[in-house]
């Protein structure tokens, strides 16, 4: 099984007090900084754009976990600062297939890490056509667009269906994200159904209490899930 990573959704950060906040993540050795990025039409909403994404790479060292909710990703994804040992994330419903392959592709030849992102509609097997192609899928377990929405109902059962589904072709090192909700008593639930990495935000990390305490509360609880 993969080892759990976390990857807090900066969307859900206090901007005010951004960079105290990216510097107890380091302390803490949190894995990636979740960026998500809006475009208004894919999801009814605007969030994170370029001139963030870029701050945050001059700033930080933490790896950036971009997840583009957008329309035409292949189009968009080159005017984001991305490289080597970074996640990119594109939406298997943002376009036909041969588009999403060629953002695929894009990301790649910038070295980092490709995910595909599937939304809670959209059925597992979908995944056929990319798993030859991807590090990891991002599974929305809630609908994408805003924090603080509910896991939508069967997303457990999703999880464990895509990590079964990869075990069983061969590939055991493709990563499970899950975003949205993963909040203390969903993420052991998730991790046991197989997901190794987690976007925590309002429902956990980012929310109340002390930044340091929740992220060590959250690590013990997902090492805990698993032994
Ligand atoms: C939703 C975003 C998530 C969200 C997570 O579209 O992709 O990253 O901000 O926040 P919570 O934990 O509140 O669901
Ligand atoms: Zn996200």
């Amino acid at each position: 099984m993969l080892k759990s990573a976390l990857s807090p959704s900066l969307m859900c950060a206090d901007l005010f007090k951004m960079k105290e906040t990216i510097d107890d993540f380091e302390l803490s050795g949190i894995e990636y900084l979740h960026i998500d990025v809006m475009d208004g039409t894919f999801v009814p909403n605007f969030c994170l754009g370029t001139d963030f994404c870029r701050r945050i790479k001059e700033k930080s060292s933490i790896p950036v976990d971009v997840h583009l909710m957008v329309t035409r990703p292949f189009e968009k994804l080159e005017r984001f600062p991305f490289g080597e040992g970074d996640v990119v994330s594109v939406h298997h419903e943002s376009d036909i297939v041969p588009h999403t392959l060629d953002a695929i592709e894009r990301i790649h030849a910038r070295g980092a890490d490709a995910f595909i992102a599937l939304n809670p509609d959209t059925p597992v097997d979908v995944l056929d056509c990319y798993t030859d192609h991807i590090e990891g899928v991002l599974l929305m377990t809630v609908y994408p667009g805003f924090s603080g929405r509910p896991m939508v109902p069967g997303s457990l059962e999703k999880i464990r269906r895509v990590r079964d589904y990869l075990d069983s072709i061969g590939k055991e090192n493709v990563s499970v994200e899950v975003d949205g909700n993963v909040n203390y008593e969903k993420a052991p639930l998730m991790r046991k159904h197989g997901a190794d990495m987690f976007v925590v935000g309002t429902s956990s990390v980012l929310g109340p209490g002390d930044l340091k305490e929740n992220i060590k509360k959250m690590r013990k609880l997902l090492d805990e899930a698993v032994k």
